[in-house]
């Protein structure tokens, strides 16, 4: 009796699950689109649906060159990679950019000008802690982009990457453009140890020594050849000396034109900084060729040059009145013009502070 009960209850609750099933759509059998097919769901009737954007293909992933990992070969690359200036536009969106992402990571421990004050240096830090590193140590300084890249990306001793917080390449190489730009700009906290390296890079205009009295193409007065009287005009010089020392005509220009390479105009921006710190003062512009070519072309060069850079730093906000573009042709050699290395120091642009200023 009571078996027969439980048997029937059973099999009843079979049925009914039975009955259930058939109503019930199992996944593996449900409507579903076929890539290629159109349909009527999206409204532009296709069913494949496009990539969400940044997916990447297999295989196409980018893991060992120089714009994702800063590196060529083993080696930090020198200078921020052209694909990444071009990505923002040019480089004063790049700067922008990579302003506003340092004010947000970098600033708080670096402090705005890179000095490593920033606000959890100051207050957050236990005395036991490592304190944030300036950016404008003489090292830094002297370090590669691809260096500051790979920093930024993976940290280095106490500091932790941001790898995970900044994650568009382009977005670490605007950081890394603005701590340059905040190196170059420095100026005054460039320790003294740093400024004869620099020079001796590219040596000033103002250097005594000229390895042979060349030949003036134009009568040139005085005034450019004086040093900087005051101490203030001094200190100008050294910073423009410092800042101008990595931008031979090679990385401002392209090959026998007078027309700035995106990348180099970072640098021409930190430039503009220290000349519009100095308002009061008179700088001279000055275009060098090497003396390869015919004379006449290479004074044109030489001041369409000076053009140029004179015109950028004016439209970054520099009194167009403060700045006097001149072209010296190959007249004023600071290295000898037989081999390629000498020539590719000729080629240059020289920022003079005009004596007397200030
Ligand atoms: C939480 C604090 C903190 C933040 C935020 C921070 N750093 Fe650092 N950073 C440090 C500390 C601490 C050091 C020193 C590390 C050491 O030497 O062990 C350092 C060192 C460095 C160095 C020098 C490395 C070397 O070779 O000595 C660079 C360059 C640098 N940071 C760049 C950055 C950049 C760029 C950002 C923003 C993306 C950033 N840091 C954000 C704390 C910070």
């Amino acid at each position: 009796m009571n078996i027969s009960m439980r048997y029937t209850l059973g099999l009843t609750l079979l049925g009914g699950s039975a009955l259930l099933s058939g109503c019930h759509i199992d996944m593996w059998e449900q409507p579903k689109m076929k890539a290629y097919y159109e349909s009527d769901f999206y409204t532009d009737r296709q069913a494949s649906r496009a990539l969400p954007e940044g997916t990447i293909a297999r295989g196409k992933l980018r893991t060992d060159d120089a714009f994702t990992t800063g590196k060529q070969a083993g080696k930090f690359v020198a200078q921020i990679p052209a694909e990444a200036v071009k990505s923002f536009g040019g480089p004063k969106a790049m700067l922008d950019r990579g302003e506003n992402r340092y004010t947000v990571y970098c600033a708080p421990c670096h402090g705005t000008a890179g000095n490593g004050n920033g606000f959890i240096a100051q207050r957050g830090l236990g005395f036991w802690q490592k304190l944030p590193a300036t950016l404008h140590q003489p090292r830094l300084l002297k370090a590669e982009d691809g260096y500051m890249y790979d920093v930024l990306t993976h940290g280095k001793g106490a500091m932790y990457g941001y790898a995970s917080r900044i994650q568009d390449y382009n977005d670490r190489w605007a950081v890394v453009s603005y701590v340059r730009a905040l190196q170059l700009a420095s100026g005054g906290n460039v320790p003294a140890a740093v400024t004869p390296v620099a020079v001796a890079a590219t040596p000033a205009p103002s250097e005594p020594a000229e390895p042979t009295p060349a030949p003036r193409v134009t009568a040139t007065p005085a005034p450019v050849e004086a040093l900087p009287a005051t101490d203030a005009a001094k200190k100008e010089q050294e910073d423009l000396d410092s800042a101008m020392s990595k931008l031979t005509g090679d990385v401002l220009f392209d090959t026998a034109k007078a027309t700035l390479k995106p990348e180099s105009q970072i640098f021409l921006t930190a430039v503009a900084e220290i000349l519009k710190k100095n308002p009061d003062s008179k700088v001279e512009v000055g275009g060098h060729t090497d003396s390869q070519g015919k004379a006449a072309s290479n004074l044109s060069l030489s001041s369409q040059r000076a053009d140029s850079v004179r015109d950028f730093l004016t439209s970054k906000g520099v009194a167009g009145s403060t700045l006097l573009a001149k072209g010296y042709g190959s007249a004023k050699p600071v290295a000898d013009n037989s081999s390629s290395e000498g020539r590719a120091k000729n080629r240059r642009i020289t920022l003079t502070v005009q004596g007397g200023a200030n």
